[in-house]
């Protein structure tokens, strides 16, 4: 697929700096994603109603999962999974530091402690090979996140949970389209969170999911995301109004429909965005031939949602590529060594060398459907000056 079978011309540029010769992210929001936006706000419920259902739906069936419950964010979609399973205060979750803060934050939230574990070298996601070292009989749950867009080897990480009794919930923020020999997330986890944030494949701005094949936790989920209430706004305003309970703590955190509206057209598209995010990611493989980079793993499908290379001087080439007129960003500096993490836990500069030594050296490269081929090349020609 190349940029003429790509519907580029129905999209406008989101935001554009005099300087910026190529964005680092434009999103891909259609005519008919504004329509049934409209469509939304041309009728008194805005809130979460039948358009988040038949979303919830649609996405459910594009993972293969049974139920998937729409909310605000991948961090509240997280926080919720801990919830569920009660883990809190004296708790250990095991995860990467290689994230974005999210992942640790909402271990944080709900008063348990992040135990973070290196990761490979050949993709950057954790290392399965030394989960089990960090493993205590406080912990209760590992949160592998499928960085990129590459799954992590979710049958190690399955069998190590087996063995110990403990919940995985997968951070798959980077990861709708992606699978771990033939399965999507959700297939070997409890549950496996999404984001819908401004630059992820599929987004409404801001927005998550959570996918599971369990019918206890899909109930809980749902009420859960409204404080714990027994009866949904939908039920309270289109039916006979009924007084409610609250059955237990929960969060606001549900999807709403207007939400819901922008992203229903996306799932039915993001096949076609995902082969075209496929074509970029490989003419920068193509074209970049001396940065080191992440791997690619056989038996997996990659969303390409990121695409990185490790580079000698990072902070330079930031300062080179913004000359230059490229966006880029950093994906990610490891969490230990945020100060909140270091002054509370004393985490400090060695404790996870290869996501430190990612963290120092990997920059993100402009990847969205609405890329152009021309532009991938202009990238790639400023880079490769880079000594
Ligand atoms: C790996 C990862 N996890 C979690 C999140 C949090 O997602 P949200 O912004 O939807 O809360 C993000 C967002 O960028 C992310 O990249």
């Amino acid at each position: 697929m190349n940029s003429k079978e790509y519907p580029i011309d129905k999209v406008l540029p989101v935001f554009s700096s005099e300087k910026r010769k190529v964005e680092y992210f434009r999103h891909n929001l259609e005519q008919q994603d504004k329509a049934e936006l409209m469509k939304v706000l041309d009728t008194v419920f805005l809130t979460t109603g039948t358009i988040t259902k038949q979303f919830e739906e649609d996405f459910a069936c594009y993972l293969g999962a049974k139920y998937a419950v729409g909310v605000m964010s991948c961090t509240h979609a997280l926080e919720l999974c801990l919830r569920y399973f009660g883990i809190g205060e004296g708790d250990e979750v095991i995860t990467t530091p290689l994230s974005y803060v999210a992942t640790a934050n909402t271990i944080e939230f709900v008063g348990a402690k992040p135990v973070f574990v290196d990761v490979e070298w050949k993709t950057a996601n954790i290392d399965p090979t030394l989960i089990e070292a960090a493993i205590t009989p406080r912990t209760k749950a590992i949160i592998p996140v499928h960085l990129y867009g590459q799954m992590c080897n979710m049958t190690t990480i399955k069998e190590i949970a087996d063995r110990h009794g403990l919940i995985i919930i997968e951070d798959a923020a980077h990861c709708v389209e992606g699978e771990h020999r033939g399965g999507k997330s959700a297939t070997l986890s409890n549950a496996a969170c999404y984001s819908f944030y401004a630059t992820k494949n599929i987004t409404a701005g801001e927005g998550g999911a959570i996918a599971t094949n369990d019918e206890e936790m899909h109930k809980w989920l749902l009420q859960g995301r409204s404080h714990g209430i027994s009866s949904s706004a939908a039920d309270r305003y289109t039916k006979k109004y009924r007084h409610y309970d609250m059955e237990f703590l929960g969060m606001k955190s549900n999807m709403t429909n207007m939400q819901a509206a922008l992203l229903i057209h996306q799932v039915e598209r993001i096949e076609t965005l995902h082969k075209r995010r496929e074509v970029l990611f490989n003419l920068y493989e193509t074209l970049l031939t001396k940065f080191e980079r992440p791997g690619l793993e056989a038996d997996s499908r990659h969303a390409y949602h990121v695409y990185s290379v490790w580079v000698k001087n990072r902070d330079a080439a930031i300062d080179f590529l913004y000359e230059q007129g490229v966006g880029v960003a950093v994906h990610y500096r490891p969490t230990h060594l945020m100060s909140y993490y270091q002054e509370k836990y004393g985490y400090q500069k060695g404790n996870f060398p290869i996501a430190e030594y990612i963290g120092e050296h990997t920059l993100s490269l402009p990847l969205y459907p609405l890329l152009l081929e021309e532009e991938v090349a202009y990238v790639c020609e400023v880079l490769q000056r880079l000594s």
